[in-house]
């Protein structure tokens, strides 16, 4: 039996689906040529994965192309709860669900994704996949597939120690997902996030964004074109000086915490924002998480410096701490964009959630020569996702001249 949070807010779920739909024209390709050969015919998929309107597209696209599928929520506080109920009631797919469940539910739905012995495990953030290795729920798993940089750091390590048990694509990887998804996607569903949770002014405020990977550029590019002032955080040297050169102000969060308005974690990494930033942190400052878990901002440490707690508006807790200075933690340190607002933009899904598609197809056609590795998709794929894209938006590129096909490196032109 699926678990969603009530069934009556399917038509809501269903029309909000129904508006992604055609802002996904790769993915909805796909569902069309697939839709008829059914290649995924008999085919068990579990997914665990942010329960969105985006995420509803790539599952009806599964089923539609023969599979059978279970869905769970990668996090408790991203599940858009009517769209769990449309899945269920309008597309008879099983979503165990629901926004706000415990950390308790979060895991036995898990549970009840893999208890259908699937043949391929999706997966954003690498939850499913842990739990299918440390519950010995493997045998009989041809592959899986991981969505994003967390969840790929996670299986990489499980690879380095030998105890990774099958082949997982890296959807992440291609350059179709990451290049678009992780800064364009990121940068304006955090701005988007930020702006409903807080309703502020972006123009003039001191914002800073704390690591310079893809999802760090997206977000320092997005509150800059807003008219934010812009300090990024860094502990790796050449991304420092790549923000440096991209004209952005770079210094340690010890220092840049005393004038920042907001601070935005994009890091993967544990306690970015800790115990010593609380201790000099410009009043009224607004702390925000874009990273995958709730590790980045430390909240224990606050909660223990705060002399006050409340909340103030939805999604937003104040912390008074011993001197009056005010902190405001967004969605308890968990994911802004998803939390606080609807995720990434269906245009931008359309290309990472594409990937996923053919990664299944591509697990199922080579499920007896891929070992238990991390894998990126072909290239092939990834330009054929790239230009089914640009094919959709009609935008025409050129071909390769004679003389460019021609050319030979070694001799010169
Ligand atoms: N991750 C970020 N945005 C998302 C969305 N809209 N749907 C699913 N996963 C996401």
């Amino acid at each position: 039996m699926p678990h969603v949070k009530d069934r009556s807010l399917a038509p809501m779920g269903r029309k909000r689906i129904e508006w992604a739909t055609v802002r996904m024209p790769v993915l909805l390709g796909i569902r069309e040529e697939y839709g008829r050969s059914k290649p995924l015919e008999g085919v068990r998929i579990a997914a665990c994965l942010h329960v969105t309107t985006e995420t509803a597209n790539l599952v009806i696209t599964l089923k539609e192309m023969g599979a059978e599928v279970r869905l769970c929520a990668s996090n408790p506080l991203s599940t858009q709860d009517d769209v769990a109920a449309s899945l269920v009631e309008d597309y008879g797919i099983d979503v165990f669900a629901v926004r706000g469940e415990s950390e308790e539910e979060y895991y036995a739905h898990i549970r009840q994704c893999l208890a259908f012995k699937p043949h391929i495990t999706m997966d954003d953030g690498g939850d499913l996949t842990v739990v299918a290795h440390t519950e010995g729920h493997y045998e009989g798993i041809w592959g899986g597939t991981e969505e994003t940089t967390t969840g790929v750091k996670r299986l990489k390590e499980m690879e380095w120690k030998g105890v990774l048990k099958y082949p997982v694509i890296a959807v992440n990887d291609s350059k179709t997902k990451f290049l678009f998804d992780n800064r364009y996607g990121t940068g304006q569903s955090t701005v988007d996030g930020i702006l409903r949770a807080t309703n502020i002014l972006i123009a003039g405020r001191v914002v800073v964004v704390a690591g310079y990977g893809w999802v760090g550029r997206g977000i320092a590019m997005r509150f800059r074109g807003m008219g934010a002032r812009v300090i990024v955080t860094e502990i790796d040297p050449i991304k420092a000086l790549e923000a440096v050169h991209d004209g952005y102000e770079v210094m340690p969060m010890a220092e840049a915490i005393k004038v920042a308005n907001v601070v935005i974690t994009a890091t993967g990494e544990p306690d970015i924002v800790r115990g010593e930033h609380y201790e000099v942190a410009r009043d009224g400052v607004i702390l925000a998480n874009a990273g995958h878990f709730d590790v980045e901002i430390n909240k224990p440490a606050l909660e223990g410096m705060a002399v006050q707690k409340r909340e103030v508006r939805p999604n937003v807790v104040e912390y008074t701490l011993k001197d009056g200075r005010r902190i405001y933690l967004l969605c308890e340190g968990r994911l802004v964009n998803l939390c606080a607002a609807e995720g990434h933009p269906a245009e931008v899904m359309d290309l990472s959630f594409s990937n996923q598609a053919l990664a299944t197809l591509y697990i199922k056609e080579n499920r007896t020569r891929l070992k238990p590795a991390v894998y990126t998709l072909p290239e092939a794929i990834d330009e054929a996702v790239a230009e089914r894209k640009l094919q959709s938006m009609g935008i025409r590129i050129d071909e390769p001249s004679e003389a460019q096909l021609h050319r030979t490196w070694v001799q010169g032109t």
